[in-house]
């Protein structure tokens, strides 16, 4: 892809990538000239102690990403409990993105509850059949384009892992986008989960890392991991502060940008050519399924980029039709930009553009 020819993106994250100059500058106007780098006072530090309080978590700590937050929680959670299986969606990020990490450095089992294309259900989790050490929910679900269960739903299947002895932990990298369908504090969401860790480049748009909380002891153990593992960089506060910058702007911002995907989707929905899922969407992040194979909408995508510098995706994914494919959508600063008629012309082109080429 040629980064420099963007002009314009629909894609939210790493604006650090793309506009490099911008996001500095935000950090050097939010940064005071006598801070401190290491220590207490330390973004890092203090970006520990906002999110333990914001999550009403006793303990919060930074981890230079997610994969590496995530693995090392479960595994605690598996030692705790003396058992080596976690229980999630069959697409969850750990299974899906991270190379298995899960099994081939800690050593645990993935157990696969419901289906591929739809949500988890309490059902399904009765049908699991064994006692896991951990279930895992993801909110809200990024592969199913942003779904996300019902409170009631949730505080079932969360119930379940109770009733079986074994620990919940949230995959909240997008809690921020989740929270207003929730419309319930960020704490209440984290407290029905023992654990949970949040993005801070993903609905925040910082730079990269995360954070895990939750009880004291299992962050004192999380510690440890993360020096075995070699996350315990002592340098890491130029992410701590775009995370913090991100708490201070992007987190109320969140409704906004939903609320925008929801007009986009229905510009989408109206104009015909595109099958928007869900419909309506219930965070800033959608999926939109467009009837042209995944090589041409890709071709015709950078096309539009080289010729006239809007970029509507990062990636055409594969469907289980070969003549269709499908992107995701996540309104962010960039996707406001950007009015619900114009991103359905947008789609139009690029679809008359792939049947045409393709
Ligand atoms: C749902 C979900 N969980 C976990 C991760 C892992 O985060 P990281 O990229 O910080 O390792 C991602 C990243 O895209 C994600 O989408």
């Amino acid at each position: 892809m040629n980064e420099k020819a963007i002009r314009r993106s629909l894609v939210s994250h790493a604006p650090l990538r793309r506009k490099p100059a911008t996001m500095l500058r935000r950090m050097l106007d939010w940064l005071p000239e006598d801070t401190e780098l290491y220590g207490d006072d330390a973004p890092t530090a203090r970006l520990e102690r906002r999110l333990a309080e914001l999550l009403g978590k006793p303990r919060a700590l930074f981890f230079p990403s997610g994969t590496m937050a995530q693995q090392t929680v479960l595994r605690i959670h598996a030692e705790r409990t003396g058992r080596r299986a976690f229980v999630a969606h069959p697409l969850n990020h750990l299974d899906l993105w991270e190379e298995r990490g899960y099994a081939a450095v800690h050593g645990l089992r993935f157990v696969a509850a419901g289906e591929r294309h739809s949500l988890l259900t309490l059902d399904d989790l009765v049908a699991v059949g064994e006692r896991p050490a951990a279930l895992l929910i993801e909110l809200p679900q990024r592969e199913l384009g942003g779904l996300l269960p019902t409170w009631d739903d949730l505080v079932a299947q969360v119930g379940w892992a109770r009733t079986q002895g074994a620990a919940a932990h949230l995959d909240g990298a997008r809690i921020w986008e989740a929270q207003p369908y929730y419309d319930r504090p960020h704490a209440e969401i984290a407290g029905l989960f023992d654990t949970v860790y949040v993005s801070l480049y993903k609905g925040l748009e910082g730079i990269r890392g995360a954070v895990l909380a939750g009880p004291a002891d299992v962050i004192a153990e999380a510690e440890i991991w993360r020096r075995r593992l070699g996350g315990a960089i002592p340098d890491a506060w130029p992410l701590a502060v775009a995370g913090l910058i991100g708490l201070d702007t992007m987190v109320e911002r969140q409704a906004a940008f939903r609320d925008h995907a929801v007009a986009v989707a229905a510009a989408l929905t109206a104009d015909g050519v595109a099958t928007v899922r869900p419909d309506p969407p219930l965070t800033p992040m959608f999926h939109v399924h467009l009837p042209v194979s995944p090589a041409a909408a890709g071709q015709a995508s950078e096309d539009m980029l080289t010729e006239r510098g809007v970029q509507l995706f990062l990636r055409a994914q594969t469907d289980p039709l070969p003549d269709r494919c499908k992107f995701e959508v996540s309104i962010g600063e960039n996707g406001m930009d950007f009015t619900p008629d114009e991103v359905a012309a947008l789609v139009r082109e690029l679809v008359t553009r792939a049947e045409k080429d393709g």
